[in-house]
């Protein structure tokens, strides 16, 4: 018998590899398709000549730990402590499996607000916890009603997402208002914070939950150097969690993991001295615009994009096929990859919407957008 019945190829997958049979440019899944920078390149060729192979400690290592503290203190104002609330983690889906592993008991409840990143559900039911998945407004930002009416004294856990994967919307001040009156009201609720496009935000800068006292100190806040540093494949993230839930979120990580991959670790405690992460928001905002210039001229309806690498459209002025079936056209006839929108939905509500990833080089942004105009 299955432990995950419902889980099957990923619709990443899938895409990515039509993409490649079909030899069409691939905007489907989220990675950069630019090199990384050459600092990091030259800082990582150091470090394989030093002493920095063996296991590290178990929560990180020590000297890039000091450095994220500075990181959050810097964008955030908030002063974690290394030794009780910071945990390297091999990835942001890594620090996520982990805290839902050893936060969530069987039967407990946690609720996520579709369209939500897929990750999320298996750790739920592989934790014997009972995911409740509820959908974000037609905006695609929360739908307090509905929360308030969904979240019970039961509820263990919320999982939210801000910059939001795959509508790219960010969360406003009156939206963590209202999150802060719900957690005050439900003083048995977690909240896990998924922030992994912390950096990239545009006008509507990103509210991090670091910055909000009432809900930092029952929250769990994940972090991704891979989307921070261009460096998915590297896996590497971090979580930041009060002392109560960290000693629990230890016990899980040190059977699922131990420690963290030990070059990767010493090479961005070097690099973090090196790079400004404030730069990232201007850096994608400048292809942001540039891939919704080109794109001004298609029959594609662009929705807002205030955050994130993506960028969803609206195909209904072009076609009335489900979103599923447009992105296999799109790919094999008309040479450009994306996702549908609606395999994010745990109904697989389906409104016409795909998205794009916008963190390519302006090369394959030009030859992408002129293929979509053509349409
Ligand atoms: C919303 C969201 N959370 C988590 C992750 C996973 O990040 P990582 O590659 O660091 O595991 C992703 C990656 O696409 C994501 O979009």
């Amino acid at each position: 018998m299955s432990k995950l019945p419902n889980v099957g190829t990923t619709i990443f997958t899938t895409m990515s590899k039509l993409a490649n049979d079909t030899g069409a440019i691939n905007l489907s899944q989220g990675f950069p398709n630019f090199p990384v920078d050459s600092k990091l390149v030259e800082i990582l060729r150091q470090k394989a000549n030093e002493n920095v192979h063996q296991y590290m400690p178990m929560t990180g290592f020590p000297e890039l730990m000091i450095k994220i503290r500075g990181l959050v203190e810097s964008s955030y104002g908030r002063k974690v402590n290394t030794s009780k609330e910071l945990l390297v983690a091999a990835g942001a889906t890594q620090a996520i499996f982990t805290t839902i592993l050893a936060l969530v008991d069987k039967g407990e409840e946690v609720i996520v607000l579709d369209p939500s990143y897929d990750c999320y559900e298996p750790a739920i039911i592989l934790a014997g916890g009972k995911s409740t998945r509820i959908s974000l407004n037609e905006e695609f930002l929360p739908d307090w009603d509905l929360i308030n009416s969904t979240v019970t004294n039961k509820t263990r856990m919320l999982i939210i997402n801000s910059p939001h994967n795959p509508s790219g919307r960010v969360w406003k001040n009156e939206d963590i208002k209202q999150l802060e009156l719900l957690m005050e009201r439900y003083p048995q609720l977690l909240l896990l914070s998924d922030e992994v496009y912390e950096y990239i935000s545009f006008e509507q800068k990103h509210i991090s939950i670091h910055s909000i006292p009432s809900l930092r100190e029952r929250s769990i806040i994940v972090s991704s150097f891979g989307k921070t540093f261009h460096i998915t494949g590297w896996k590497m993230g971090c979580l930041v969690a009060p002392e109560n839930l960290m000693i629990e979120i230890n016990k899980v990580h040190q059977f699922n993991v131990f420690s963290v991959n030990s070059v990767a670790q010493a090479t961005l405690s070097t690099y973090l001295e090196h790079v400004n992460v404030q730069e990232l928001g201007s850096f994608y905002q400048t292809k942001r615009d540039l891939f919704r210039k080109l794109m001004s001229k298609s029959k594609f309806q662009l929705l807002p994009c205030e955050g994130t690498y993506f960028q969803t459209v609206d195909y209904s002025a072009i076609s009335k096929m489900n979103d599923v079936e447009f992105c296999k056209q799109l790919t094999t006839d008309h040479g450009v990859a994306a996702i549908p929108v609606s395999v994010f939905n745990d109904s697989g509500k389906d409104q016409n919407i795909i998205r794009f990833c916008f963190a390519k080089d302006d090369e394959t942004i030009i030859k992408a957008t002129d293929l979509l105009c053509k349409i």
